[in-house]
């Protein structure tokens, strides 16, 4: 919209202001606010930017895929895809316990875009980017997309929980460890007129308005042990699930259930059990569906989805993913069960 519009031309020439002819970084998660800030930065300067996407392997289905097509093929900008799935598959063999796995994540995620981040800053000759290579001249930015709140929290103004549950990773000081100037664009805004931005952007509605995704992704969302084989296994259950809810429209409100809910997931379950397929008998993994509905995710219902979706859901992910035999829904609320399984 116009004033949007308006918005986006202020900032821009704020970035050119403040980046002169220097190069910028920027770690692209495929998330929101990482996602809004690059496509800003890049309305701005460019080539300048060159964003690094730490894949890990624990992301959705085609989820890497997509942010490449996004970025590197319809903005144009200079994308380098780091696939560090095996890196991460390898260190978390063996490892069951939720916050050694989420440790584990959060070093792996620093270190890989660490490296990257050095070889950029250095202006490493023609590095290879699924964009093609370039001399760089060596990158003096590390642009984030810390937002509004996120400022606050770090400052202490906003009480903060006395007891951390499970811990997250926000990768603070990278700048000064890379020895890097901070650019962060969406420093002023809340969470909704960010999404607004990237609307007017140019970036898809569905992407600018999805659920919150955890850092850890779904190492966080295979209980226990993460295997490459749960892991694709259960990509494929929670696409069936997320089409589901965004296909399944309410009648009273004329929203889809994904627009209705706050967050929805699958969690793969590593135990078999026993069902019945034509004249044989399975024995299979076993998925639970979440579903809350929450406006700070300090607290969540289990939302009520329609019976008829839930039907379809089971029956098209126990026929079309084979392997997982059993569905069930998760009927918790927060607290005292949390959100996710770990
Ligand atoms: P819980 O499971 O604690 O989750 O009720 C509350 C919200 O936080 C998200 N979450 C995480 N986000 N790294 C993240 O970036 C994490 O390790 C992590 N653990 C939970 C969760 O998805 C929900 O939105």
């Amino acid at each position: 919209d116009w004033q949007m519009g308006g918005y986006i031309d202020e900032a821009v020439a704020k970035i050119r202001e403040q980046v002169g002819d220097e190069e910028v970084i920027l770690g692209l998660s495929g998330g929101v606010d990482s996602s809004v800030a690059a496509a800003l930065i890049h309305r701005a300067i460019g080539d300048q930017l060159t964003c690094v996407f730490v894949d890990h392997g624990l992301l959705r289905l085609n989820e890497g895929d997509a942010v490449m097509e996004m970025f590197a093929g319809k903005l144009h900008a200079r994308v380098i895809r780091v696939d560090a799935s095996e890196l991460f598959l390898g260190e978390l063999a063996g490892v069951t316990d939720p916050e050694q796995k989420r440790k584990i994540i959060g070093r792996l995620f620093v270190d890989v875009f660490k490296a990257e981040a050095a070889k950029l800053k250095a202006g490493t000759e023609g590095h290879k980017g699924e964009n093609g290579s370039r001399a760089v001249k060596g990158a003096t930015f590390l642009a984030q997309g810390t937002i509004y709140p996120d400022v606050v929290e770090s400052g202490g103004t906003k009480t903060k929980k006395a007891t951390t549950i499970k811990s997250h990773h926000n990768v603070g000081g990278l700048p000064e460890q890379l020895g890097l100037k901070l650019l962060e664009p969406l420093r002023e805004l809340f969470k909704d007129e960010v999404r607004a931005l990237g609307v007017a952007l140019g970036l898809p509605h569905d992407m600018v308005y999805r659920h919150p995704f955890p850092g850890p992704g779904l190492g966080v969302r295979i209980l226990g042990e993460v295997k490459k084989e749960y892991a694709d296994l259960l990509r494929r259950a929670d696409a069936i699930f997320i089409e589901e809810l965004r296909n399944t429209i309410d009648p009273a409100t004329g929203k889809s259930w994904y627009e209705l809910t706050s967050q929805a997931f699958t969690v793969f379950l590593p135990v078999k059990s026993v069902g019945v397929m034509g004249d044989g008998r399975t024995y299979d993994y076993v998925v639970a569906l979440r579903a809350v509905q929450t406006s700070d995710f300090m607290t969540a219902d289990w939302a009520e989805l329609p019976y008829a979706m839930l039907k379809r859901t089971s029956g098209r992910i126990i026929n079309e993913v084979r392997g997982i035999n059993r569905v069930t829904y998760d009927v918790s609320s927060k607290p005292p069960a949390t959100i996710e399984w770990e």
